[in-house]
C-alpha cells in the first residue's frame, strides 16, 4: 500500500469477524513494528499476544466487569475530564458512534468494548515499571502506532484500547511474565467486519490551520 493510503486508511475497528489471525502474520507485523524509535533506543516495551482460551477468559470477565472487590485501577492515570474544546471533540466521536447503533433494538448486541469488540486476538503493551519518566508512554505510543499501521497494510483491523487495561492486576494474574510490568494499552486485532456501520462512519480531524502555528 502507498504510505498515504496506510496512514489515512487506518481507523479504529469496533466490530471484528471471528476469523483467527494467522500467527505468522502477527509475527510479521510485530517484526516490522519493533523498528519503532524509543528514548536512547531503550525499547522499554513488551508485547503479550493473547488469543484462544486465554482471551475468552478475559472476555467473560469483561462482560461482568469489576468482579474484584477493590480493583486497584489502571497503571497509568486516565483522563477524567477535558477542557471544553477537547470535550467537544470527544463528544463528536461519541455522537458519530452512537449514530451507528442498530435502529432495531431487538437485534443482538455486537460484542462491546469489554469483549474487545469480538477481536480474535488482543496485543497487550506493557512498559518497564521502574522507569521514572513519563516518556515510556510516548515510546509505547510509537510502537503501538507502528503495529496499527503495519496491521492495516496487511489487511487487518485494530483498535487501540485503554479500556482493555483498566484492571491490570487481572492481566498480571493471567500473564505471569508481566508481573513486573505496567500495562499501557491493549490493541484489538483481527479482520474488520466491513459492513458494520461502526467501522464505516466518517471520522473527523481538526483542520491543519487549527493544528499548526508557524513562526519565522
Ligand atoms: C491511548 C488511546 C486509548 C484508546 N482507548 C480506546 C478504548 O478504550 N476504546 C475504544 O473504542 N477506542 C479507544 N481508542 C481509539 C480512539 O477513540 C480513536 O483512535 C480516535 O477516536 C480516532 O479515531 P480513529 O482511530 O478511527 O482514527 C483509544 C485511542 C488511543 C490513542
Amino acid at each position: 500500500m502507498e504510505f498515504e493510503a496506510v496512514i489515512r486508511g487506518r481507523r479504529s475497528i469496533r466490530q471484528f469477524t471471528p476469523e483467527p489471525v494467522p500467527q505468522e502474520l502477527i509475527r510479521e507485523i510485530l517484526d516490522q513494528a519493533r523498528w519503532s524509535p524509543s528514548w536512547a533506543n531503550t525499547q522499554a516495551w513488551s508485547v503479550y499476544v493473547v488469543t484462544g482460551e486465554t482471551l475468552e477468559r478475559l472476555r467473560s470477565a469483561g462482560k461482568a466487569p469489576n468482579q474484584r472487590e477493590a480493583p486497584a485501577g489502571p497503571d497509568f492515570r486516565m483522563p477524567r475530564e477535558w477542557p471544553p474544546y477537547l470535550a467537544a471533540r470527544s463528544k463528536q466521536l461519541y455522537d458519530l458512534r452512537a449514530a451507528t447503533a442498530p435502529a432495531d433494538t431487538t437485534a443482538p448486541a455486537a460484542a462491546g468494548s469489554g469483549e474487545f469488540y469480538g477481536a480474535p486476538c488482543v496485543l497487550f503493551f506493557a512498559a518497564e515499571r521502574s522507569l521514572a519518566s513519563d516518556y515510556v508512554l510516548f515510546d509505547s505510543g510509537l510502537i503501538v502506532q507502528s503495529v496499527c499501521l503495519a496491521a492495516h497494510d496487511s489487511g487487518l483491523g485494530t483498535c487501540i484500547m485503554a479500556m482493555a487495561v483498566r484492571d491490570p492486576d487481572a492481566l498480571r494474574e493471567l500473564l505471569p511474565e508481566a508481573a513486573e510490568k505496567q500495562f499501557v494499552v491493549g490493541v484489538a486485532l483481527g479482520y474488520a467486519d466491513q459492513e458494520a456501520p461502526v467501522n464505516r462512519f466518517e471520522r473527523q480531524r481538526v483542520p491543519l490551520a487549527e493544528l499548526v502555528s508557524w513562526a519565522g
